[in-house]
């Protein structure tokens, strides 16, 4: 989740850019960098760490003192600033943006994956162009050099035309000394229009300090500015006319991106944090890339089992995960708690893949899991979304998601991204080890690529109904929530939300093991929550609600669209999109993701501190 900021007017805009960045700060990154452009020529400075490292690199702290190109040259009033959240390459100087063309007369920052920059980068190495980085982000300036002919927004137009992915990117030129270019696919991008000048950027806390009006700027479309204004094209070149808006936010809410809370916004970054776990890991239709976890082919194919170890909301992802490697890649997969696991001298050895989910890569019991497990001879794999976290350096391999800082206590797009995550490895240890067919692979690659728009799309039609759902519960003492099979972790994660932050007793049941005791917990009092989207068992888990309906209880269920038979049995139906059924945790967490927070919102209270409960935060 990295951060763009651009400038283009008459200030001196060197500390207009980081202050700019320090807006975008609770966004989470690992370096930074700026490029000023004056004189005809560009100067680029990064500095790997926080804006502090930055500031002390541009020469801020040393005012009037030693170098920093602010210093050394005069005040340039235009251009563009980066954090870098690592995806691409390790969190090193050369690898934060800018990034620069061969001649450096060219720089980018981009936001998000480009999908096909192995090939882009192959043809673009043969065609003599060399590159100083790890990242995919520098195929960008590459490519608006190729394209170079004397226009910018047309050379920019050009290599838009020519990436594959999900993100979103600014351009300068030093020919072009008057003008900034960006697009945009999937990422966010935000022009901000003042009084003579102009700015760009991936929110609007960038530069609502200096203008509140606002041109939003959509997929496909490529905006070019000066200090007069903006003007959009399409990707024919086409204008496009929007009117900028007046953004009403206060601070507090600016920094929320115009959300009453972080859960909420962290809720709405689903689909970007998907789309940023998965994409470039899905190169082609019917492959999937996990090269980056160095596993050699012979433990691949001859691994006896997977054991994953996790706490909280994790662990609910390894059991999502648990049930696509299994039904896809059939190896075995025991679950642990890592708080358990460590105490019970497990049986495990060289044969096994021992996987620790851990979002913030420093909780005590997940690392001491995974120790333990590579003391005895296991590979050990971390599954999280922090660079150079604890985690990271006491596993073998690691697969990062990358969901962005979570500032929430209460985990939310991590554990979607986890989920993407084991979706990933289910199906790339089904290609590596030939359990399922190519065109198999190649229909769940599509249904997984489609997972991001799905997300959104549901967040946008089901909050309404949540809303009501909640309103009409927000007295309700005890929850209960039942699934079964893939149903069941996302029961889980339900009630766990809804514990934490609502404060409201929750408990989360195999739908078949009610009438084993727990039914006795049902009255027309106890609402209960039901998992019943499509899937093989369907029918049993619609039998299951009918004995709860029996009880008296108010049924709530979340179900496939256009699956009527659930709501013949429930009181209150709310509808996700269809999926393959393994894929269905990811969408149907979302309406349970919103009713615990409609519900504690309902009763005043913070979700993003819970009480009693702190977040493990290691970044800068
Ligand atoms: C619940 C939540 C916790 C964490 C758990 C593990 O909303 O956030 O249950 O999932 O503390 O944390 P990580 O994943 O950082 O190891």
């Amino acid at each position: 989740m990295c951060g763009i900021v651009g400038y283009v007017g008459k200030r001196p805009c060197r500390d207009l850019l980081i202050a700019g960045l320090e807006k975008l700060e609770y966004r989470g990154y690992d370096s930074a960098g700026i490029s000023l452009l004056q004189n005809g020529h560009i100067d680029s400075v990064r500095a790997v760490g926080n804006l502090a490292n930055l500031r002390a690199a541009v020469g801020i702290e040393g005012e009037g003192g030693n170098g920093g190109v602010a210093v050394a040259a005069p005040p340039a009033t235009i251009g563009l600033a980066h954090t870098r959240w690592a995806t691409h390459g390790r969190v090193t100087e050369e690898n934060a943006h800018p990034h620069g063309d061969c001649e450096d007369r060219i720089q980018i920052v981009l936001n998000g994956i480009v999908e096909n920059h192995a090939e882009l980068r192959r043809e673009l190495e043969a065609e003599g162009h060399s590159f100083t980085s790890e990242t995919d982000a520098e195929i960008v300036a590459h490519l608006i050099e190729r394209h170079d002919e004397g226009d910018l927004t047309d050379a920019v137009r050009a290599a838009f035309a020519e990436l594959r992915g999900h993100y979103a990117f600014a351009a300068m030129h030093s020919d072009h000394p008057d003008t900034l270019v960006a697009a945009r696919q999937e990422c966010p991008l935000v022009v901000g229009i003042g009084d003579g000048e102009t700015f760009l950027a991936s929110a609007i806390p960038a530069f609502l300090a200096q203008t509140r009006r606002a041109l939003l700027v959509e997929n496909g479309e490529i905006v070019t500015i000066d200090a007069a204004g903006a003007a959009l094209t399409d990707g024919e070149g086409t204008p496009v006319n929007r009117e900028s808006e007046e953004v009403t936010w206060d601070e507090d809410a600016a920094e929320k991106g115009g959300f009453p809370t972080y859960m909420l916004k962290e809720i709405y970054e689903q689909p970007d944090a998907i789309a940023e776990t998965i994409t470039d890991r899905l190169p082609a239709t019917d492959r999937v890339d996990l090269s980056e976890l160095e596993l050699p082919p012979d433990f691949v194919a001859g691994m006896r089992r997977i054991v994953i170890v996790a706490c909280g909301t994790s662990y609910h992802a390894g059991l999502v995960g648990r049930y696509a490697i299994e039904q896809w890649a059939r190896v075995p997969v025991e679950m642990d708690i890592a708080s358990e696991y460590r105490y019970r001298d497990p049986v495990v050895g060289p044969d096994d893949l021992v996987i620790g989910i851990t979002q913030s890569g420093e909780t005590a019991d997940t690392l001491a899991a995974m120790r333990l497990a590579r003391e005895r001879g296991a590979t050990v794999m971390a599954l999280t979304n922090i660079m150079g976290s604890q985690a990271t350096r006491d596993a073998d391999t690691v697969l990062f998601t990358r969901a962005g800082l979570e500032v929430c206590v209460a985990a939310t797009k991590t554990f979607t991204a986890q989920a993407a995550a084991m979706y990933l490895l289910g199906l790339w240890l089904a290609q590596s080890r030939g359990t399922l067919p190519p065109e198999r692979i190649a229909e769940l690659i599509a249904e997984l690529k489609g997972i991001p728009s799905k997300t959104a799309e549901t967040l946008e039609a089901v909050d309404e109904g949540v809303r009501r759902v909640a309103r009409s519960q927000d007295e309700a003492r005890f929850f209960l929530y039942l699934g079964r099979n893939i149903g069941l972790p996302v029961c889980l994660e339900g009630a766990l939300k809804m514990k934490e932050i609502s404060y409201i007793p929750s408990d989360a049941y195999a739908a078949g093991e009610m009438k084993h005791g727990p039914i006795a917990l049902l009255d027309e009092s106890t609402p209960v929550v039901c998992v019943a989207t499509e899937s093989p068992i369907l029918d049993k888990v619609l039998s299951n609600v009918a004995e709860v309906r029996a009880r008296g209880a108010a049924v709530i269920a979340v179900a496939t669209e256009g699956s009527e038979r659930v709501a013949e049995v429930a009181d209150q139906t709310l509808y996700v999109p269809p999926t393959d059924w393994v894929l269905q945790p990811i969408l149907a967490i979302l309406p349970l993701q919103l009713l615990a927070y409609h519900v504690a919102r309902f009763r005043g209270l913070n979700v993003d501190q819970p009480r009693n409960l702190a977040k493990t935060v290691t970044v800068e």
